[in-house]
């Protein structure tokens, strides 16, 4: 190793797009020369790609900020900087900075491309650069020059949301939705498969909104067409607004072989006033008719969801329809999250916030029911054989691992490196939301 080498390490909270963000990021610092290091102590820059959209997110971020305030004593010349979502909440970056003054770049989520200049201007001088930007309605059409997810390729396809669900920090802290246009998406992916990419998702907070900002093709033309791109690739996509599902984008899923069979529709309450409270704009029976219609055209269909408990106002009654409509959709899986109070959102003013002793029970009560339905769906595979997209080995179970076109994790052993090729599993075991099987040749 050249002892004139440089180091960066990136920490990485929330969602899918963040972790895509950080890629993004580590585009930025391998064109400034800097090289990937797994452990901080080792990094000459340190960046913090963080989340907000719960409290537990945040106080994750500053617990592992705080913990580089001995590092960057000893180590002075190194560069942490702090960005994403958390940064980007009104007087945030201030407050950031009077708790952690070593910290040298505090940037938002709209200025993540000037990183670079940052880093370089930073080496020059004491002073922590902080700078925030509002959202200029400017779209990201550029390259990602690294990625880190092979087999998996993620690819934007909007920015920001336009919901504002009454909980959600999301529309606060990303700006106004904004479609990237169809030729530069179908680009992107047409050159990620020719590259090798095997598995390409969508991202977008409401995917099926792509286009509402003036796009040229609704989003199920846009799937449809990057399904018709040449090569032998799986296509995913996040996130499906449930108002905004339709009876198109189900049948494009069911005729397109290429395009998974599951979907992740959060529905987050099964209670139609909580829905409303939540400003939704949906119904629990709409919900259902919306499964009802996509099962009608893709009946083998792996249905994921969140849902939220606690949510100011929520009665027992409440509590008690969103564990119905589990039961009655049978999820094959689900994230469940307490309701957290965000600063500036419109739920964090409304009476009744739930005590955390009642929340804490309806989570205990929920995750113990989605579970159930989460090892039936698993428990269906034994016995079956499935396509896995093998993305590597696991270290810890020494068994190579990848996913099923469903979304289910699997795991089996192979004398050869499979990483990158589909491969048929016959499942022999199934263990809660994971299963394990053995290559055939069926
Ligand atoms: N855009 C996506 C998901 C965004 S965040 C969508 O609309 O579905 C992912 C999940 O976090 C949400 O679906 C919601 O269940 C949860 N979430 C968002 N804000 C939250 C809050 N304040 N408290 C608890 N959970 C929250
Ligand atoms: Fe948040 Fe709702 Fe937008 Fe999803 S759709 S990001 S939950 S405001
Ligand atoms: Fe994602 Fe968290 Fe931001 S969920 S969009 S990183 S607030």
């Amino acid at each position: 190793m050249d002892t004139m080498d440089k180091f960066y390490h990136i920490v990485t909270y929330g969602c899918q797009m963040n972790v895509h963000e950080s890629e993004k990021i580590a585009g930025i610092l391998s064109g400034l020369g800097y090289i990937a290091c797994d452990k901080m102590e080792q990094a000459d820059v340190v960046v913090f790609n963080t989340c907000c959209i719960r409290e537990n997110a945040e106080n994750h971020a500053y617990g592992n900020i705080g913990m580089l305030k001995k590092l960057k004593a000893a180590k002075r010349d190194m560069i942490i900087a702090v960005g994403g979502c958390l940064t980007q909440q009104i007087n945030k970056a201030d407050s950031l900075h009077e708790k952690f003054p070593y910290v040298d770049i505090i940037f938002g989520t709209h200025n993540l491309n000037k990183l670079k200049e940052y880093i370089i201007e930073k080496r020059g001088r004491k002073k922590p650069i902080i700078e925030i930007e509002q959202c200029d309605g400017s779209v990201f059409e550029g390259d990602v020059p690294l990625r880190t997810s092979y087999p998996n390729a993620w690819v934007n396809i909007t920015y920001g949301c336009n919901n504002f669900c009454t909980y959600c920090i999301v529309p606060y802290v990303r700006g106004r939705e904004r479609s990237r246009k169809s030729e530069n998406i179908l680009a992107e992916v047409g050159k990620l498969v020719a590259e090798g990419y095997k598995e390409i998702t969508l991202l977008g907070q409401n995917v099926n909104s792509y286009g509402n900002g003036g796009a040229d093709i609704p989003f199920y033309e846009l799937l449809e067409r990057v399904a018709n791109i040449d090569g032998n690739f799986r296509v995913r996509f996040m996130t499906s607004h449930p108002k905004d599902f339709s009876e198109e984008l189900a049948k494009v899923i069911g005729r397109n072989k290429k395009i998974c069979n599951c979907l992740h529709l959060p529905v987050q309450s099964g209670s139609d006033s909580i829905l409303s409270a939540m400003n939704r704009r949906y119904t629990a029976r709409d919900y259902l008719n919306k499964v009802e219609i996509l099962r009608k055209h893709v009946p083998d269909c792996a249905i994921t969801t969140d849902i939220i408990v606690g949510f100011p106002g929520e009665t027992e009654e409440d509590f008690k329809a969103t564990l119905e409509l589990v039961n009655k959709v049978d999820f094959a899986s689900a994230f469940t999250f307490v309701y957290s109070k965000r600063e500036g959102t419109k739920a964090a003013l409304m009476p009744n916030q739930i005590p955390e002793d009642v929340s804490k029970r309806r989570i205990m009560e929920l995750v113990d029911l989605v579970n159930e339905h989460t090892r039936s769906h698993s428990a269906r595979f034994v016995g079956q054989t499935v396509e896995v997209l093998c993305e590597g080995y696991d270290d810890k179970r020494s068994l190579y691992l990848g996913r099923s076109e469903h979304g289910r994790m699997v795991y089996f052993d192979s004398i050869d490196d499979k990483k990158g090729q589909f491969v048929n599993v016959k499942i022999n075991e199934a263990n809660g939301i994971s299963l394990i099987g053995e290559i055939t040749e069926e």
